[in-house]
């Protein structure tokens, strides 16, 4: 990659950065994910998706995790939610074994998972209720979740009465309302438009700055990563050397909080972006294989000419 831009090692990061690191990975680990892997079984024998696999998960702390497509995010993060068995390894919350679903992981993916039929109150109030609460109770700590995500206003609304980032965000204030251990996220904002994306960033940041909560954050956009992130766990799709997506690094990130757009173009932020490029692409944004054959389709169109 041509150096254009000089910039900083995304190592390097300010005093202040790095003793919040230290205090971070001081705190108890919540989530701890220990040489994991899946292999599927399917009709032409075992496929290996995701091998050796380790990281952990320090309370509070924000993780988010990238990679091309195809090298295993939404298998790690079904198999951290106990969607799906893994075949190698350990996971553990809080030191007990994961092997199925269970309340303490709240989970918001991208498609919309709302109950269509209920109003905004009832779809927070749904777990709440189904753990056996009493509907008054159950009532008024869904009212202060949708406070807090900024939809009072629309507590009586149903789902298509609200825009696809007000979607999510009933999403995430449901899942925040069972007062889950960690917040496991697959590409919530991934079908929303540039801006409301940006938005969701910003409310996502403050809500998990007001609420003690740890949240593991799937994304295949490198500025999001990065704008949310404590630390990145990059992961990397197949190759001809390792025939399965794999851990490719780890990288705290030297970008300081409180978070804001702004940061998108500060020399620490570009840093880790061109190492997450490197890593992912070997340092191009795109392979060559991925280019459209823009020069055949302009001839073709002059001959018509
Ligand atoms: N149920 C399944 N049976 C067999 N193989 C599967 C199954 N689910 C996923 N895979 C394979 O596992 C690999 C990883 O898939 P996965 O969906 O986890 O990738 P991803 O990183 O989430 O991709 P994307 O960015 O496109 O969402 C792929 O090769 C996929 O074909
Ligand atoms: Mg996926």
């Amino acid at each position: 990659m041509s150096d254009v831009l000089a910039l900083p090692d995304y190592t390097e990061m300010d005093p202040a950065v790095a003793a919040r690191f230290v205090r971070l990975k001081q705190r108890p680990v919540v989530l701890e994910v220990d040489r994991v892997g899946k292999t599927y079984a399917s009709a032409k024998g075992p496929t290996t998706a995701l091998a050796d696999v380790s990281f952990q998960v320090h309370r509070r702390e924000f993780i988010t995790v990238i990679g091309a497509s195809g090298c295993g995010k939404s298998t790690l993060i079904r198999m951290l939610a106990g969607l799906e068995p893994y075949t190698a390894g350990s996971i553990a919350l809080d030191g007990k074994p994961v092997s199925g679903p269970g309340p303490e992981r709240g989970m918001v993916f991208q498609g919309y998972t709302l109950f269509p039929w209920l109003t905004v109150t009832r779809n927070v109030m749904f777990g709440l209720r189904m753990a056996g609460m009493g509907d008054d109770e159950a009532r008024s700590q869904a009212q202060q979740w949708i406070e807090l995500v900024g939809l009072a206003r629309f507590a009586d609304a149903y789902p298509h009465q609200l825009s696809g980032g007000m979607k999510q965000r009933v999403a995430i204030a449901r899942a925040l309302a069972n007062r889950p251990r960690i917040l496991l996220m697959d590409e919530p904002f991934g079908a929303l438009d540039a801006q409301t994306r940006s938005q969701m960033q910003s409310y996502l940041l403050q809500i998990w700055e007001n609420v003690n909560i740890t949240v593991l954050f799937i994304t295949h956009d490198l500025d999001e990563a990065i704008l949310l992130a404590d630390r990145i766990v990059v992961l990397g799709a197949p190759t001809p050397g390792i025939p399965h997506g794999h851990l490719m690094e780890i990288i705290d990130v030297p970008v300081p909080h409180p978070r804001s757009a702004e940061q998108l173009l500060s020399p620490r932020f570009l840093a880790t972006r061109r190492r997450i490029e490197e890593l992912i692409h070997g340092g191009h944004a795109q392979s060559t294989s991925d280019k459209l054959p823009m020069i055949k389709m302009t001839q073709a169109g002059d001959e018509v000419v």
